[in-house]
């Protein structure tokens, strides 16, 4: 796993700064769904969970906010505190968001609409479903 963040391009002009996300341009996939995160109070942690299939962009449009990424074999932190930068988090990764900064606002892209059943909401079954399926197709 290696730290996935793209910076995107910031249109300035005299009136202020504007950034664009096309689904298959920038974001690379086919954008279904939109979300964000927002009043999160101090000392919360939130996610603890993987997705089979999804793909996610997350973007902190405001503040800050830091983010574990987790697989069986690795681990690593990423800060976002910037509004032209993107992470992407493919399927099978376990991830947690924290410290978020008073007023912080997270913003998300997804690749498919809601759907319970691509979420893996246990730590340990994430571990056996990455062994069993996830893997193999990596070596
Ligand atoms: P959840 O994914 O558990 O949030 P987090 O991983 O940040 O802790 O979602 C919180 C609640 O919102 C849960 O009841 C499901 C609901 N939800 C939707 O209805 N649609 C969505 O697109 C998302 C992401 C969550």
């Amino acid at each position: 796993m290696r730290k996935d963040i793209t910076k995107y391009n910031v249109h300035t002009d005299k009136w202020g700064k504007l950034v664009a996300l096309e689904g298959n341009g920038e974001i690379p996939f086919n954008i279904k769904r939109v979300y964000y995160i927002y009043g999160v109070k101090e000392g919360v942690r939130r996610g603890f969970h993987s997705h089979k299939k999804l793909e996610q962009i997350l973007i902190c449009v405001h503040g800050s906010v830091k983010i574990l990424l987790k697989t069986p074999d690795d681990e690593e932190i990423v800060t976002l505190n910037k509004q032209n930068e993107g992470l992407y988090i493919g399927p099978n990764v376990w991830r947690e968001m924290y410290d978020f900064e008073d007023n912080a606002v997270l913003l998300v892209l997804a690749s498919n609409h809601f759907k319970e059943s691509d979420y893996i909401r246990n730590y340990d079954d994430y571990v056996k479903y990455y062994e069993k399926y996830v893997r193999e197709k990596k070596q």
